[in-house]
């Protein structure tokens, strides 16, 4: 592990270079559970399993002080009428922050804190988001062909995590309506809540 200053690129085609990244890799049968149609995602993975979105990070020791940065792509799509979506987390560490900077495509950041608040902001090239501690957040891809890149900057000793999310979903979904975004309430947003937790 590097314990000096180092520097690393972002490519124009958007992947990063000069150093060594971690590359995880989610397709639509690893976030089972996450979206509304059912169906429509288990046709989805039947006919070919696409990849929904990629993670490529510079890793670094996951303690306080230190900074994890790297590059969020997710394709274009949707499985029914909600588009491609990350799986969204809390931190682990409720007090830690994030920040994402949009490099390419269009897309929202769907954020909720355990209060009960929802805020959601657009993604687009040169925007920049700041996610306060103790909201949860989900990035999604609302254009029709494009990727949804963003450039994201963490602590690295926020940890994820995904069961609260996995358990309830966010409060809002985020559909397709006449080929543009609509944020609507998940109507099993509460319902779903006690039985699979
Ligand atoms: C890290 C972070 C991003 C996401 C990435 C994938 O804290 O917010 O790097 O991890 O966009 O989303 P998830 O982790 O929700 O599958
Ligand atoms: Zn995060």
């Amino acid at each position: 592990m590097i314990e000096h200053p180092f520097s690393f690129g972002i490519s124009p085609s958007l992947t990063l270079f000069d150093t060594q990244d971690r590359k995880i890799q989610r397709k639509l049968s690893d976030l089972r559970g996450h979206f509304t149609d059912r169906a429509a995602l288990e046709e989805l993975v039947r006919v070919g399993d696409p990849i929904a979105y990629e993670v490529l990070d510079v890793p670094r020791p996951e303690r306080a002080g230190e900074l994890i940065s790297g590059l969020s792509i997710l394709h274009p799509g949707v499985v029914g009428a909600e588009y491609f979506m990350t799986k969204g987390h809390f931190h682990s560490v409720r007090g830690t922050a994030e920040i994402y900077y949009c490099l390419s495509g269009a897309g929202m950041l769907l954020m909720e804190n355990e209060q009960g608040e929802w805020k959601s902001e657009i993604l687009t090239p040169g925007r920049v988001v700041y996610v306060a501690p103790g909201w949860a957040h989900r990035s999604i891809n609302t254009n029709s062909d494009q990727r949804l890149v963003t450039f994201f900057v963490y602590p690295a000793n926020a940890g994820h995590d995904y069961g609260a999310i996995e358990g309830r979903g966010f409060r809002k979904l985020v559909l397709r309506k006449n080929d543009r975004p609509e944020v609507v309430d998940n109507p099993h947003w509460r319902a779903s809540a006690p039985e699979q937790r």
